[in-house]
């Protein structure tokens, strides 16, 4: 048997969008076993099929190297809640390539690895930190290949607050602005060399000047309802702040694992925070420098 333990991810990051994402240690393990037929299991029944995406990456990773697919059972244990802006898609699609690639011994580099995750999910953010743990930078070099820096967790911690409804990726993509001017574009390239800079130097007060994004978080916010109690808060802590990938789930992120601690708690506890209380849950995380894991027998 086959395991894959796959990270939670928080894309984005703010000033990132499509380009930037972190490994959180919030994990899922799914299996695969050879086996006559498909099979799925440890998810509801309508997600049991050959639609479902760890398989739909497990197949796509075969035929890219001409193989045809074989039988398999897929086990899917996860807690990991889906359409919150947490990487739910990237997991499956990490864990189908990994799946495929140790079951088929496929052999295939971690850029190969990577490539082939950014085609199916359409972008790096979630998947190469998935793929490859901490806070990961990608670009799409000349040769339109994926280009991966990694830049570590360097001991940041993450207070996820993820609100109880859905936002799909499509729909929240589709309220972007489609161009943005020449002095908005230069406020993201600075504050996004900025945040690398404040990254790696563990810089908290850096970090939370850095998170000053112009090209997803003004239009997305406006679908997440808890969005500017919360936002009013990192202000008040200062604290780095972000919606995590298309929302609607939001991050908190400092050096401090007590503060983000006062934190979770002030907001389980405050009255304002009643009516829409009952539907925030709070993960207290750490970056991780650990992507997935293949795990043999
Ligand atoms: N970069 C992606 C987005 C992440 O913001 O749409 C969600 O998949």
């Amino acid at each position: 048997m086959i395991t894959v333990k796959v990270p939670a991810t928080s894309a984005n990051c703010s000033i990132g969008f499509d380009c930037l994402g972190l490994a959180l240690d919030w994990k899922s393990s799914i299996t695969f076993e050879p086996c006559d037929t498909l099979q799925i299991t440890g998810c509801p029944p309508e997600y049991a099929t050959k639609d479902n995406l760890v398989y739909q990456a497990f197949a796509y990773t075969c035929k890219a190297v001409n193989l045809p697919v074989p039988g398999v059972h897929i086990h899917i244990d996860s807690d990991i809640p889906f359409a919150r802006g947490l990487g739910s898609s990237s997991q499956c699609i990490a864990a189908g390539i990994l799946g495929a690639d140790a079951m088929c011994q496929l052999e295939l580099d971690d850029r190969e690895k990577l490539d082939i995750a950014t085609e199916i999910e359409g972008h790096p953010d979630n998947v190469a930190p998935a793929l490859r743990g901490g806070l990961c930078s990608c670009i799409l070099t000349k040769e339109e290949r994926i280009l991966p820096i990694d830049l570590g967790a360097q001991d940041w911690k993450v207070l996820v607050v993820i609100p109880d409804y859905e936002v799909s990726t499509k729909e929240a993509r589709k309220v972007l602005p489609a161009a943005i001017g020449l002095h908005e574009a230069a406020m993201q390239v600075g504050h996004a060399l900025l945040f690398e800079y404040a990254w790696v130097h563990r810089d908290e007060k850096l970090l939370y000047e850095a998170c000053v994004d112009v090209l997803h978080e003004p239009s997305r916010s406006r679908l997440i309802q808890d969005y500017p109690a919360l936002a009013d808060l990192a202000k008040q802590y200062k604290l780095p702040f972000w919606i995590s990938g298309s929302g609607p789930t939001m991050a908190f992120v400092s050096q401090d694992e007590n503060q983000l601690r006062n934190l979770q708690n002030f907001i389980a506890c405050q009255e304002f925070f009643d009516q829409n209380g009952q539907h925030l849950k709070l993960r207290l995380c750490k970056v991780s420098d650990l992507g997935a894991e293949v795990i043999y027998g």
